[in-house]
């Protein structure tokens, strides 16, 4: 069966204690790219080209150790305030990424989704988008969603319009709306809640990610910037995550 083959195994045996309670949904904001290029002297588009390679890492790494769910946020309804060329460079990285890596993605059985409104991107991504969603629709392996022009706040509210045109044509009522309801309306379902959240750059706060989803999740902030994330840097984070104690509101 596709998307089965090699988990766990690639795993260096000094880290092979990391297997046990891997994070089952894992979502990353990918930050730093900037600073990572006026660091080097560079033009900060050479950040985001070096940022898109550690896509490619992280899916692999993540895959290997098993990961279900892997989140990732490229571009927030926010980087539109961007100079017009930086965005433009960002909206083009999606067709040059999945051309190069569409067969590996298949190969590895991962199933790529997008979440964020998609109408408002140019045709280009817009196609890659909706190409790449449907060459690996039916994988059954790792669930990859990248946030593209993604806002927490925004998809709430799509989800409460949703919502009410389906009271409106009779189909529910209010009194069915519930969190469990509300939630089947946004835009990841039916992903389950993120269980560790990484942010890298040192900046520790959401930028408008998953808002609804991250009330319970783990949060983990590293100085590393996203085009020198490494498996190290990640296998820092996972065990972290594993010494801590998750209550969920109750008692241990
Ligand atoms: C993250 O890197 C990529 C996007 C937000 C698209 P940044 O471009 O935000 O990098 P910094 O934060 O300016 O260093
Ligand atoms: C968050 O990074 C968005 C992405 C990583 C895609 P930003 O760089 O846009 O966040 P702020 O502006 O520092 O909050
Ligand atoms: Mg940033």
């Amino acid at each position: 069966m596709k998307g089965w083959f090699g988990r766990g195994k690639k795993l260096p045996a000094g880290d092979s204690d990391l297997r046990e309670n891997i994070p089952n949904h894992i979502a990353i904001i990918m930050d730093g790219n900037g600073r990572w290029a006026t660091r080097r002297g560079m033009p900060r588009i050479a950040g985001h080209r070096a940022g898109m390679n550690k896509v490619r890492e992280v899916i692999r790494a993540c895959d290997e150790l098993g990961v279900r769910y892997l989140t990732l946020y490229a571009f927030s309804t926010e980087n539109w305030k961007r100079p017009r060329a930086e965005v433009d460079y960002l909206m083009r990285l999606p067709e040059e990424f999945f051309r190069t890596e569409i067969n590996e993605l298949v190969e590895r059985g991962v199933q790529v989704r997008f979440i964020g409104d998609v109408t408002q991107l140019p045709t280009y991504t817009r196609e890659t988008v909706t190409q790449t969603q449907r060459l690996t629709a039916d994988n059954s392996g790792m669930v990859v969603t990248f946030a593209l022009n993604y806002g927490g706040r925004a998809e709430v509210l799509q989800a409460i319009r949703h919502y009410a045109g389906q009271v409106e044509a009779g189909m529910t009522t209010w009194e069915e709306l519930t969190e469990e309801s509300l939630a089947r309306y946004l835009s990841t379902f039916p992903a389950p809640d993120p269980d560790l959240i990484i942010r890298t750059s040192g900046e520790q706060r959401l930028s408008n990610f998953l808002v609804w989803q991250s009330v319970y999740s783990e949060l983990w902030f590293t100085e590393v910037l996203w085009p020198d994330f490494t498996n190290t840097t990640l296998y820092e984070a996972i065990r972290d995550y594993q010494r801590r104690k998750r209550r969920f509101g109750g008692l241990k």
